[in-house]
């Protein structure tokens, strides 16, 4: 989605600002543009190229200590020149990069028009432009003027705003789009995604919806949409330029595809209790007999997050003995839904910005709901609307499509649900073998990654296929979805998730030699039932790749790949790995741009 980076201090801008840009490509976009200030003279360049691209047009010319830039994914007007950001009001007092919709900028548009306005493009955010210009009059500061405007606008926004008669200062402001600021050594940096800016400070301030700051070199003052002050202390981001950087590898998704082993290691680490057969959750911040009282949990996510849900709902009632279950956060919120206060909310989130799931968060508190979060990205805005969780720290995932987030969302869930079975009727002995399979983990994906090169034999066979079905049933049900997920989005085949036991029920009409099916068959008291459901897909000519954890009849599929064993109730996490490599290799023999899928973005902001 839309990216934004800001400067103000003492070097010069247009770098800092074309390589924030650069490290924000990866959310996806289709025009750039910078706008500095040289001796009281605005600059902007934009078009609707590359970052490399506006770099080359930018050029040498307009050395300047602050900057405004950004990355746009057309919402309002197709990707051209014109619609590209920054916008300016009339006569260019002021300059503005915006993320987000504004969504009354009809209304707004046609009383700016009435008021002599001419507008050059068809975005919203020129009428956001034009409006804190109106508001921008004679002994009104730019914060003041930029705060009542956005009293007027309905909508969301991540926002940055500079004067360039005053090239000192920024004015910033965040309702549901993403704003941090990263303070450096007599300089500031304003960045819509922390990416942009670690590679200069690890030191961050997370803006809150409604509120705004003001940014100068040597110090920054933040406030909310009726002026009162904030406070606010610089936190550390746990992340480093580093992981941002894709070293020896292809693309980000194989990079983080490996570094998985790593992630789950990382989100064990000082958290499992061998002593008591359980794990030691403290962000959640409930005691046994608080954990006790819980009767329900449920899973609040949008897609992959959801399928994690799905999984975690499962580990929760094998482990716990909770009913538990799974919803989209995107359907949760518009459905006026019950909220039982017995139940314990999850809200799982990589990014911790989806629009979608922050506020299903909102509802479920406004009707008195306990909620915790799962989120990867620390300080996200999810993240603090929860206030408790469990962090995932699969590092920072920057490829769309989610892989090393997916799988620690599930070694979580796993640890969740041990730890609620735990103050339950969980015996110790479980309790070990749990303890045991996690820590099992790093070491056996590990042994699968180590199988690539196989894997990418099989996709090879199979690339060229229009529709592939995903099978899985119960526990690996969830990770078949997630398997189709991840075919769609990066290879652009249509795949389609079903459980084994459903195919008879319609779905087999489909299955030819055209239609191959990847299914998902552990070792588990379901084996000969799924045995019978490839029979089903064989007796009507369908190829099927296995992924499984035993021996299968031979000659029985076309293609086998074969994961460690593990406790049944962490297979999943395990037989999910090949169904990524699968993706990834289908993807790559299609030439895919893997990084940047079409249409998708890395965080949705944006209902
Ligand atoms: O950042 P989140 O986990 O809240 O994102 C939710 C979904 O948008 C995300 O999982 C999406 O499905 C990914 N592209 C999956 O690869």
């Amino acid at each position: 989605m839309c990216g934004i980076v800001g400067y103000v201090g003492s070097k010069e801008a247009a770098p800092v600002l074309l390589e924030g840009l650069h490290r924000l490509e990866y959310r996806g976009y289709d025009s750039a543009g910078v706008a500095l200030v040289n001796k009281g003279r605005l600059k902007i360049t934009k078009a609707a190229v590359r970052v490399n691209e506006l770099r080359n047009l930018v050029g040498t010319d307009a050395p300047s200590t602050i900057g405004i830039a950004h990355t746009r994914w057309a919402t309002h007007g197709p990707a051209t020149d014109a619609n590209a950001h920054p916008h300016t009001d009339a006569d260019s007092r002021i300059v503005l990069v915006h993320n987000g919709i504004v969504e009354n900028y009809e209304d707004l548009k046609a009383q700016l028009l009435e008021a002599g306005a001419q507008f050059k493009s068809e975005t919203d955010t020129e009428v956001l432009a034009h409006l804190v210009g109106s508001c921008y009059l004679d002994g009104i500061s730019l914060e003041e003027a930029v705060r009542t405007a956005l009293r007027r606008v309905e909508g969301t926004y991540g926002l940055v705003v500079m004067d360039p008669r005053k090239p000192e200062e920024l004015v910033v402001a965040r309702n549901g789009s993403p704003i941090v600021l990263g303070v450096g050594d007599g300089e500031m940096f304003v960045a819509s995604d922390v990416a942009a800016l670690v590679r200069h400070t690890q030191r961050v301030v997370f803006l809150d919806d409604g509120e705004m700051a003001v940014v100068r070199a040597g110090d920054f003052r933040t406030f909310t949409l009726d002026a009162s002050s904030t406070t606010k202390e610089p936190t550390l981001v746990d992340a480093s330029d580093d992981e941002y950087q894709l070293g020896t590898f292809p693309d980000f998704f194989s990079k983080e595809l490996h570094e998985q082993p790593a992630a789950v290691d990382r989100a064990l680490r000082g958290r499992l209790d061998e002593q008591f057969a359980t794990v030691r959750l403290g962000g959640i911040g409930l005691d046994p007999h608080e954990l006790r009282t819980i009767q329900r949990v449920k899973f609040l996510g949008c897609g992959t997050s959801y399928y994690a849900g799905m999984v975690g709902a499962n580990l929760v009632e094998e482990l716990a003995r909770i009913p538990a279950d799974a919803e989209p956060a995107s359907e949760f919120r518009y459905r006026n839904p019950v909220v039982d206060p017995d139940c314990l909310y999850v809200a799982i989130s990589q990014s911790g910005e989806t629009l979608d799931t922050l506020a299903a968060i909102t509802e479920l508190k406004r009707k008195g709901g306990k909620v915790m979060g799962a989120v990867n990205v620390i300080g996200s805005a999810i993240a603090r609307e929860c206030g408790s969780g469990v962090f995932l720290h699969s590092g920072p995932e920057v490829s769309v499509a989610s892989t090393k987030a997916f799988t620690n969302m599930m070694v979580s869930f796993a640890m969740l649900g041990l730890m609620l079975g735990r103050v339950r009727d969980l015996s110790v002995a479980s309790g070990k073998r749990m303890v045991t399979g996690l820590r099992a983990l790093p070491g056996q994906i590990t042994e699968i990654l180590q199988q690539s090169a196989a894997v990418e034999q099989v996709a090879a066979q199979y690339a060229g296929s229009s529709h592939m079905f995903y099978i899985g049933r119960n526990r690996c049900w969830p990770i078949a979805r997630e398997g189709a997920l991840k075919l769609k989005e990066i290879s652009y085949i249509h795949a389609e998730a079903y459980q084994a036991g459903e195919l008879k029920h319609g779905p087999l009409a489909l299955i030819d030699e055209t239609c191959p099916s990847v299914i998902v068959i552990p070792d588990d008291e379901l084996l000969a039932k799924n045995i019978s459901s490839i029979e089903q897909i064989k007796a009507r000519g369908g190829a099927v790749i296995a992924i499984t954890n035993t021996t299968l009849p031979e000659g029985l599929c076309d293609a086998v790949i074969t994961v460690p064993k593990s406790e049944p109730e962490l297979d999943p996490v395990l037989l999910n790995i090949p169904l990524q490599l699968f993706a990834y290799h289908v993807a790559t023999k299609l030439g895919r741009d893997i990084d940047k899928p079409r249409n998708l973005a890395k965080s949705v902001t944006v209902e």
